[in-house]
């Protein structure tokens, strides 16, 4: 039997994927309190994820309009403090209109920024400086780590214990969902992402690839220790703009 290969461009109906309400079923997530990780990447061709140590000149206008958007359905930003530390990371606020829509959908206006350290996060990282509407970040972390932690970062962010010398990441999720915070947007970085994968906990990848290529010595999507087996995803959708391409893998066949 002939193996199946399909033409995504040009796409059978030409009809733009980049409108909001498209963008928005292609995105949805399943209803609270179903449990899911997505996280989100872009990347080059070659596979590096940032250049000059940021990302953020690696995906055009519809990669940042994905962005936003994963933003506003998820119910907390996970974050590795290598990616907050390197990507100055701040509260993620975002205009009125998307945070009625989240009141609306019974979400917190703002989803907080939970950042993952296993030593501790520094007292002058941007995430710590309050803003108004935005609620407090989480710092989780060990119980070693959070025993010593600076007063501000007591004061400032809500310290949540995930293990006593390591971050258990399932212990983590499940302090999340104690929360309420039932679906998490992963937005990285590599370390975290591959501890993630490794231990079966991530149910999505939206990835960005950019028709770009940025040469040696980039950081990978995945850094870190080695993993006992490859892992398989299926590419649950695709779309197009202007040479990007916004693709979304699934763990599970849906
Ligand atoms: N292209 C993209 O989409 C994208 C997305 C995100 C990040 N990036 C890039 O990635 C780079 C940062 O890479 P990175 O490897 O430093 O990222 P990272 O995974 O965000 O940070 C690694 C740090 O996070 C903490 N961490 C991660 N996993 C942990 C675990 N399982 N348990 C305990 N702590 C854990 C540790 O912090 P402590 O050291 O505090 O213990 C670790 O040193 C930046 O250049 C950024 O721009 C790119």
């Amino acid at each position: 039997m002939l193996p199946v290969v399909r033409s995504l461009l040009p796409g059978p109906t030409g009809e733009p994927a980049l409108e909001r309400h498209r963008l928005e079923q292609h995105y949805a997530l399943p209803p609270a309190p179903a449990r899911h990780v997505r996280a989100n990447f872009v990347t080059t061709l070659d596979g590096a994820i940032e250049i000059d140590g940021r990302s953020g000149s690696l995906g055009g206008d519809g990669d940042t309009a994905v962005f936003h958007l994963l933003r506003e359905l998820t119910d907390v930003v996970l974050v590795g403090a290598g990616t907050a530390r390197a990507e100055g990371y701040g509260a993620a606020v975002m205009p009125d209109a998307r945070q009625g829509r989240r009141l609306a959908a019974g979400q917190l206006p703002v989803p907080p920024i939970a950042v993952v350290t296993g030593r501790g996060i520094e007292a002058d990282l941007p995430l710590l400086t309050p803003v108004s509407g935005a609620p407090q970040p989480l710092v989780l972390t060990t119980a070693a780590a959070a025993a010593q932690a600076p007063d501000v970062v007591r004061r400032r962010a809500e310290l949540v214990v995930c293990g006593e010398e390591t971050v258990d990441l399932a212990r983590l999720l499940d302090e999340l969902a104690a929360r309420g915070l039932y679906r998490v947007l992963c937005e990285g970085g590599p370390a975290l992402f591959s501890d993630l994968t490794r231990a079966d906990l991530v149910d999505e990848l939206c990835l960005t690839l950019s028709p770009t290529l940025a040469g040696p010595d980039h950081k990978r999507l995945i850094v870190g220790q080695r993993w006992n087996a490859a892992q398989r995803l299926t590419l649950a959708g695709g779309l197009e703009d202007n040479g990007d391409l916004l693709l979304r893998y699934s763990r599970y066949s849906r």
